[in-house]
């Protein structure tokens, strides 16, 4: 459909709508589409006051963000927003469904505003990198004070229409949810009250009296981990309470282009559409998914009580299988824990929690009562041999059709299918933990998973409010195969020297959410050492090997849950502190392995953290794991704490230049290149000239 803005007249109200599906955003059409409309409202003798309104869902969505990046054309959307606010003719806001970024400035440009119930009124464009570029950080404040302003801004979470009208942003709540009709009759009644035109630019400055604007930016400095855009934000507000109208929308714009300019803006970009290309995939873009009612889960330990608490508190309803009544009744203690944890928050009604614990959760230790379900998820130990001898039972229970998936983190689908008849209904589902809160799920299609189980898989991730990402079968699927290969650079560098202190502080400088001793600690140390002799059968002899490590095993010092791990944790403490005696473990292991420790400089651990994750990613992109590095990128910013205004580390890779990827891979190859020998397609890319985001159809 062609985007448009069209005008008509109901009584003396000119109706402005603008209409470009799917969430109405500003495209160069649109602007000038409202320009012309304004136009012609001055000059309209049978108008005396405008509504603006949205077809469809919402009133707008913001700027076009598929522009970014390209020359601006004009007219700009700041000065459409001015010649809205400069009518003579008093102009409304009829907001519904949404009015976010560009849309909630152009709603501040209008002279009153009117919400529906259910609205979002929000200023998002942190999110993507940027800040408000037309108007917002001048009218905000002038409109609703420099403190809650700021919090809008810099946070880019959207408001209730009832918090809006609270805070002065909005005039009126209407009633019903005919937006169109209340809207009229508010400008109708407008005009009866001879109500003037009434420009926010013409409203006092905001003042900053108590200091609020000093406060925002120290909060800020100590929470961002590296983001930008929040923090030169505070510096447009700043400006709407120094300067003049005109001033401040000067500085206001001189930001935004700067910021428009940064790789965080490009990163924070990539990731937003990524994110919803995951799940564009052809093989199943005609295929219907199969109903999902009912959910089996097998293992009530940590994964699977996460697993059935996200089932749960999504609607649906779930058996859980365990071993024994013990276990039963601890899943159980788990999930309803869970759910008290939401009914806290805010998320879930009491009466929910206890209709869901009385008729929607059955923890049980008779697979027979599985019989029923549509979909069993198997979360018991990570042992091929369990894991075999609890399929084989589902399939027999189970009639076919009903899907059958492993949560494994490493093992082989294919395998774990053959031991069924019907390994069309086998599928990988890998959450992570906790599976209530983490947002990733890797949908892990085998070898003859048929398509409306893969349909049903990505359907359930949105049931479940979660991103999926399909991945292939090999050990690890796309997250946790990485993983194991940067793990093991890591490794590498503290036998040669590094501390793993001085690793985490590096990793988390560099952005992410944490470092990963950090994470083995909070994992628990027992994963690591299992994976360790896992794979020992298939190691190289130039492998090198983390005995430290397993000396940490031996000594029971586990992580976070025996108090002591890399790091030692006071009495309920998650922080934890370096500890001499684990580096006097490491020293011991160093000499063992006969190297003589040297300095890393932090840099120097980031490249090589870095150059680790990206030479497997390029693999794992190669062999088809993953479809395209975005599904990389997607993995790693909902699964693993990857700094999400970095975009991912293929987008890093590409923003840092590929070749200089290769090379830093080829100089860690003169000391060791069993470890560090380039991906085929790495090298390949470097010669062609082309960089990952070639291979990323959208
Ligand atoms: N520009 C261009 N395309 C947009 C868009 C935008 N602002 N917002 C959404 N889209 C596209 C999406 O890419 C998607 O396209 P696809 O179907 O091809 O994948 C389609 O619209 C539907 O989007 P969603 O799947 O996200 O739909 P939802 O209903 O789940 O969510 C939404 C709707 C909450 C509006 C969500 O799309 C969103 O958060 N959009 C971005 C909002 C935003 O950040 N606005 C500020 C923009 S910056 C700005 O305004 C600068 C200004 O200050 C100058
Ligand atoms: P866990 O040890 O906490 O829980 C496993 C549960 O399975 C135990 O409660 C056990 O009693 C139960 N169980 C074992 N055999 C059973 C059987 N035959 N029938 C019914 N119940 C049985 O393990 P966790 O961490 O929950 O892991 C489960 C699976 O999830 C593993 O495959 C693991 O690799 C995977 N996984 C784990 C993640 C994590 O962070 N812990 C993340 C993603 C996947």
């Amino acid at each position: 459909m062609m985007a448009s803005v069209s005008y008509e007249t109901v009584g003396r109200v000119a109706v402005v709508t603008v209409d470009n599906p799917p969430v109405n955003a500003l495209s160069r059409v649109i602007r000038s589409g409202l320009s012309d409309a304004f136009g012609r409202f001055q000059t309209d003798e049978s108008a005396d006051i405008a509504v603006i309104i949205g077809a469809g869902r919402m009133l707008i969505g913001g700027a076009d963000i598929s522009e970014f990046g390209k020359p601006p054309q004009s007219p700009s959307l700041p000065d459409v927003i001015l010649q809205i606010e400069q009518s003579a003719k008093p102009v409304v806001a009829a907001i519904h469904g949404m009015a976010l970024g560009g849309g909630l400035e152009v709603a501040l440009g209008a002279h009153y505003r009117i919400a529906a119930p259910g609205t979002r009124l929000g200023l998002p464009e942190v999110k993507l990198g940027i800040m408000p570029g037309a108007g917002g950080t001048q009218r905000m404040p002038r409109l609703v004070g420099a403190d809650t302003a700021l919090k809008m801004i810099t946070s880019g979470t959207p408001v209730t229409e009832a918090e809006a009208l609270q805070s002065g942003l909005i005039d009126q709540i209407c009633e019903g949810v005919d937006i169109r009709e209340a809207a009229i009759d508010y400008a109708q009644s407008l005009l009866s009250d001879n109500a003037p035109a009434r420009p926010i630019s013409g409203l006092p400055r905001a003042t900053d009296s108590e200091g609020v604007i000093q406060q925002w930016r120290a909060k800020l400095q100590k929470s961002l981990r590296g983001e930008v855009a929040p923090l030169v934000a505070v510096d447009a507000v700043e400006a709407s309470v120094q300067k003049s109208f005109a001033e401040g929308l000067k500085e206001e714009r001189r930001l935004f282009l700067h910021l428009m300019d940064t790789p965080q803006r490009a990163g924070l970009i990539h990731a937003f559409f990524s994110e919803r290309a995951v799940a564009k995939l052809p093989e199943i873009s005609d295929i219907a998914p199969r109903d999902i009612a009912r959910v089996g889960v097998i293992g009530g330990g940590t994964m699977g009580a996460g697993i059935a608490t996200s089932a749960v508190l999504n609607g649906l309803a779930v058996t859980l299988v365990e071993r024994d009544s013990e276990a039963t009744d601890k899943a159980r203690a788990t999930i309803a824990g869970n759910l008290d944890a939401a009914v806290k928050r805010g998320k879930l009604k009491a009466e929910q929690r206890d209709a869901i614990l009385t008729d929607a959760l059955k923890t049980v230790t008779d697979y027979g009562a599985l019989s029923g379900a549509d979909l069993i998820i198997e979360a018991v130990f990570e042992s091929m041999d369990v894991k075999k001898e609890v399929f084989a039972k589902l399939d027999e229970i189970l009639p076919r059709g009903a899907i059958l998936a492993t949560n494994t983190s490493y093992l082989d689908v294919n395998e774990i299918a053959t031991t069924t008849a019907r390994p069309e209904d086998v599928i990988g589902l890998h959450f992570f933990s906790p599976a209530q809160v983490m947002k990733l799920l890797e949908v892990v299609v085998a070898d003859k998973t048929a398509p409306d189980v893969v349909a049903t898989a990505f359907a359930l991730a949105k049931t479940l409010g979660k991103t999926a990402v399909r991945a292939g079968v090999c050990d690890g699927f796309i997250g946790n195969r990485i993983l194991s290969h940067y793990r093991t650079a890591a490794d590498h560098m503290v036998l040669d020297g590094a501390s793993p202190y001085q690793i985490d502080k590096a990793l988390t400088d560099f952005g992410f959410a944490m470092g990963p001793y950090q994470v083995s600690d909070l994992a628990g140390l027992d994963i690591g050492y299992a994976t360790r002799q896992r794979k020992a059968a298939d190691a190289h002899p130039r492998d090198r090997y983390p005995t430290f490590a397993d000396a940490l095993y031996h000594k029971g010092w586990l992580g976070q849950k025996t108090g002591h791990g890399y790091y030692l944790y006071e009495k309920g403490d998650r922080k934890g502190r370096p500890d001499p005696e684990v580096e006097q473990i490491i020293a011991q292991a160093r000499k063992e392995a006969g190297t003589s420790p040297r300095t890393f400089s932090d840099d120097e651990i980031v490249r090589r953290y870095m150059a680790a994750m990206v030479n497997e990613g390029a693999r794992v992109v190669d062999e088809g794991i993953a479809q395209r590095p975005l599904d990389v990128d997607v993995v790693f910013l909902y699964g693993y704490g990857f700094p999400r205004w970095r975009g991912g580390p293929m987008k890093y890779a590409d923003m840092r230049g590929l070749d200089s990827i290769l090379a830093d891979i080829r100089t860690f190859a003169e000391t060791d290149d069993h470890f560090w020998s380039p991906a085929p397609l790495l090298e390949k890319l470097v010669a062609e000239g082309r960089n990952f985001d070639s291979l990323n159809q959208r």
